[in-house]
């Protein structure tokens, strides 16, 4: 096996920057390198995650400066970047200039929203701000790696964690022409989806013990999701998104419903699903409701599907953390560089969190 590649992450302090901490510590492939930090360069990095300090042997937090040093100096390496939407685009774009005029070549898998639009102003219109790198769109492709053999492109950005537990429900729903092109999503994250800074409609009082619904049909991800669709099935579906803040902290359980487009039964949907997944390792389809704790802290989705005779629905559940943001990113690194793409993602969860 030839010698791991350096890994760097982006958004040192943030939940997602932590997962990413934590998987690389199991991957056989992948070396972290640096973790930049844009508030603690210095800074050793167990203080801001004290449960992987065994792993992370004394490790300080890298200014950018200190990254682009590395990303000149090594002819290849993984970057995986998890810093916020709106900041992320010029991050990257600014190692991958610095990489351009030193002859190196990172691959970059981007967990923020900045590279997931292809149009410029469509990513102004839905998240308030011109672009920070319009120019680099086209190095990106955005899918859940489910649903994309090959990425046509050097760079990915992961579609995010609402859009991962609800693709993998609509997708096959529509590339299969099982349901009328209209579906309507109902989906319940927990509290570490908003990320490590409390905010007033965020922190744990407000959503401790309570279930409530945001931003419904009007959410920022609702686009996302249909672009991904539309360009995953090849069908112009209308998709209705009402997300929920869950009172637990880490998953994401998503109930897609739509009108069937011909009489089947559960059994019959379920099937058709398996099949549709069989080529991967880490989608599992069942015939009993699946739950989140099943899969929380893992890079695995369970899916199930109950039909009336009318109408199915497919419920989906993902850790928002691990297959939808730092496991995923990973699963598309390790395809980006010509691995396994389950290397070093294939624990189970614990089950009993
Ligand atoms: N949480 C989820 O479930 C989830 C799922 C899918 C995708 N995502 C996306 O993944 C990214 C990270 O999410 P998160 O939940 O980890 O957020 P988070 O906990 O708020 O962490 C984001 C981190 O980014 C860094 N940062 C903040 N401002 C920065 C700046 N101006 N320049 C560079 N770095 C800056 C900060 O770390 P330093 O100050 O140490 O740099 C911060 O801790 C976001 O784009 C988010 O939308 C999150």
């Amino acid at each position: 096996m030839s010698a791991p590649i350096p890994a760097i992450v982006l958004g040192g302090t943030g939940y997602v920057a932590g997962e990413l901490l934590r998987l690389l510590a199991g991957h056989p492939r992948l070396a972290l390198a640096a973790v930049a930090s844009d508030s603690q360069p210095g800074a050793p990095v167990a203080s801001a995650f004290p449960h992987l300090a065994a792993a992370l042997r004394g490790l300080r937090f890298a200014s950018h400066d200190e990254v682009l040093a590395l990303i000149a100096a090594e002819p290849r390496t993984a970057v995986l970047a998890a810093a916020p939407h709106g900041v992320s685009a010029q991050l990257i774009d600014s190692l991958l200039t610095h990489a351009a005029a030193a002859g190196t070549r990172p691959t970059v898998v981007d967990i923020s929203a900045d590279y997931r639009f292809s149009d410029a102003a469509e990513y102004a219109r839905v998240y308030k701000h011109p672009h920070g790198a319009p120019a680099r769109l086209g190095e990106f492709s955005c899918a859940v790696p489910e649903h994309l053999g090959k990425a046509p492109t050097p760079h990915v950005a992961h579609p995010g964690c609402f859009s991962t537990a609800t693709l993998l429900a609509v997708v096959p729903l529509l590339r299969l022409g099982l349901v009328e092109p209209e579906l309507f999503v109902s989906a319940v994250t927990g509290s570490t989806g908003s990320g490590r800074s409390p905010t007033a409609g965020t922190h744990h009082p407000q959503r401790h013990s309570d279930l409530y619904a945001y931003g419904a049909l009007a959410h920022r991800h609702a686009p996302e999701i249909a672009a991904l669709a539309r360009a995953a099935s090849g069908t112009d579906a209308h998709i209705a998104f009402v997300p929920h803040s869950g009172p637990f902290t880490r998953g994401i359980h998503a109930t897609v419903q739509a009108r069937l487009a011909r009489p089947m039964s559960g059994e019959e949907v379920r099937a058709a699903l398996a099949e549709f997944y069989a080529g991967g390792p880490f989608v599992q389809v069942l015939d009993a409701p699946p739950r989140i704790k099943d899969v929380v802290t893992s890079n695995y989705a369970r899916l199930s599907a109950a039909c009336d005779g009318r109408s199915v629905a497919v419920m989906s559940v993902v850790d928002n953390l691990v297959k939808g943001a730092a496991g995923g990113a990973i699963q598309w690194m390790n395809r980006l560089l010509g691995f396994d793409e389950a290397e070093g993602l294939t624990a189970p969860a614990p089950g009993w969190t």
